[in-house]
């Protein structure tokens, strides 16, 4: 039997990866995993409990305990809706620090792996295509620039209400790039089979509908 098809879409922070992920698993109907609300909960979890950003190894077991649900577009972290939290920048930064620690990262593995089910899923992250999924189907790095990225996580944050500012978040954006492409386990970056998707001029519609072809093409071609 050969496993359900993975299409794996990494990217830097404020990429759009995620927004094409979602797009792309809708219009597939395909399972969907948004790899980062995982180091994001156990950075959350790690702040509600008191435990040191540096202590691998009670993060680590907080990683495999975590009791979480995906309900839709809502995550509960213990039964308590936390998404809105979860996307706020102190736990942006929070989660690309604990997310350098290998301990943390091998124990959120099998969990994102448990993602895999029929029809198949779409995984979006930083290491979906290099460590998690490395026999997906397909695989997509998306990119923008720093600026362009700062700018769309401006525009979301105002929308929700937050106060922050365009250069806050385009310092928070360039040091989470360089936490993410500098650490040892699993660095950011694109596998060497990937197709590059640069979204710097480019709308999300047009970002999803390059994906959405591609994805029809290789599905096809497995399911014949
Ligand atoms: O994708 P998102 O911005 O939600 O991820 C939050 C943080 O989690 C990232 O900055 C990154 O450090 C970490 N992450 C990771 N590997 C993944 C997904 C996220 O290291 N597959």
């Amino acid at each position: 039997m050969t496993a359900p098809p993975v299409i794996a879409i990494d990217g830097p922070a404020a990429s759009g990866k995620g927004t094409v992920a979602q797009g792309v698993a809708a219009a597939l109907r395909l399972h969907y995993l948004d790899s980062g609300s995982l180091y994001r909960l156990v950075a959350l979890k790690a702040s509600r409990e008191g435990v040191a950003a540096n202590d691998e190894a009670r993060l680590a077991a907080l990683a495999k305990s975590l009791e979480i649900a995906f309900d839709k577009r809502r995550i509960r972290l213990q039964g308590l809706d936390v998404t809105e939290e979860l996307r706020g920048e102190p736990v942006s930064a929070a989660a690309s620090r604990i997310a350098v620690l290998p301990s943390v990262r091998s124990a959120l593995l099998s969990r994102q792996r448990s993602f895999r089910r029929p029809p198949g899923l779409v995984a979006d992250g930083r290491d979906m295509g290099t460590v998690v999924f490395p026999d997906a189907v397909l695989k997509i790095y998306v990119t923008a620039s720093a600026e362009v990225r700062a700018e769309r996580r401006y525009k979301q944050l105002i929308e929700k209400g937050n106060s922050v500012t365009l250069e806050g978040l385009l310092l928070d954006i360039r040091e989470r790039d360089a936490r993410d492409s500098a650490r040892a386990a699993a660095p950011l970056k694109a596998a060497a089979d990937a197709l590059i998707l640069d979204t710097t001029d480019m709308t999300i519609d047009q970002s999803i509908a390059f994906v959405l072809e591609r994805a029809k093409a290789v599905l096809k071609s497995i399911r014949a």
